[in-house]
């Protein structure tokens, strides 16, 4: 449902929640890990290691499905034919298992709470679980820096577009890629023309094609806004004018190029590139 993926994403805010809330299990879990540990390693010690090791992992479990509900409303704006889309469902898959260990290693401490020592399969479920959580992490992390996941997409306001439309066509001849009025006010669409990769946007009643990747890191300019005649790019925030490509603010220094587009019978169309070397 639309609206509620929109809710989960706090699109009023445009924040990325998810990324800010997997702190606190992270946190929760570190802990109880370092605790369930101490249970065994520290002898003679006054602090109750277990029961302090099973409220962290409660805690961590309990905010864990809280950030989980923002993570999987992230997941679901990932377009199918993204990289990285892989890539997130293994981080789904192993946090997932992750919390379910967790939750093993509450259970196999029933009845023995009070013991000084973690049971050892409670242990083995914590390290274990710690161990999914720390591969988990690592593959969040590389989605966000390396893909860019996740990075700048609260800001759009328009729907992302969820596929690639392909063109083929001649060279120096137009191409329709979709209708006009199909495409709302500040949408931008992702085409492949004859294996070129433009961002096709509307401001107003005017169409603009522009190149999909930005000159400075290759964040995906149709994954960008609008604003005033220009493109954001949603990874470092570079403005580009959509009519001649050139850069209005930073960081990125080179132009886009750009092609040319018409509207006719209601089709928008772009003329096919000729091929760059
Ligand atoms: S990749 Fe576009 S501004 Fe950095």
């Amino acid at each position: 449902m639309p609206g509620s993926k929109d809710a989960l994403q706090v699109k009023p805010f445009r924040a990325p929640v998810h990324a800010a809330l997997v702190h606190l299990p992270l946190a929760c879990f570190s802990v109880a890990a370092v605790l369930d540990l101490a249970s065994w390693l520290v002898s003679g010690s006054d602090i109750q290691f277990q029961p302090a090791a099973f409220w962290s992992i409660a805690a961590g479990v309990v905010t864990a499905l809280v950030a989980a509900l923002f993570g999987f409303a992230d997941f679901i704006s990932i377009r199918q034919d993204h990289p990285a889309r892989k890539q997130a469902l293994w981080h789904m898959a192993l946090n997932v298992a992750a919390v379910l260990i967790f939750a093993a290693s509450l259970l196999l401490r029933r009845g023995q709470l009070d013991a000084d020592r973690t049971p050892a399969a409670a242990l083995a479920a914590t390290l274990i679980g710690y161990g999914a959580l720390m591969v988990s992490g690592y593959i969040g992390g590389h989605m966000v820096y390396n893909d860019g996941i996740g990075v700048g997409r609260h800001r759009r306001r328009t729907p992302l577009p969820d596929r690639t439309i392909e063109r083929t066509g001649v060279a120096g001849e137009f191409v329709a890629v979709c209708r006009a009025d199909e495409m709302q006010e500040g949408e931008i669409r992702r085409a492949s023309i004859a294996g070129t990769v433009v961002a096709l946007a509307r401001t107003g009643d005017r169409f603009f094609a522009v190149q999909e990747f930005c000159t400075h890191r290759f964040g995906p300019l149709s994954e960008g806004c609008i604003r005033d005649g220009t493109v954001m790019c949603p990874w470092h925030r570079s403005c580009f004018d959509l009519k001649t490509g050139t850069v209005t603010d930073g960081p990125a220094k080179e132009a886009l190029r750009t092609f040319e587009v018409e509207v006719k019978d209601g089709n928008v169309r772009i003329r096919v590139p000729v091929a760059t070397g």
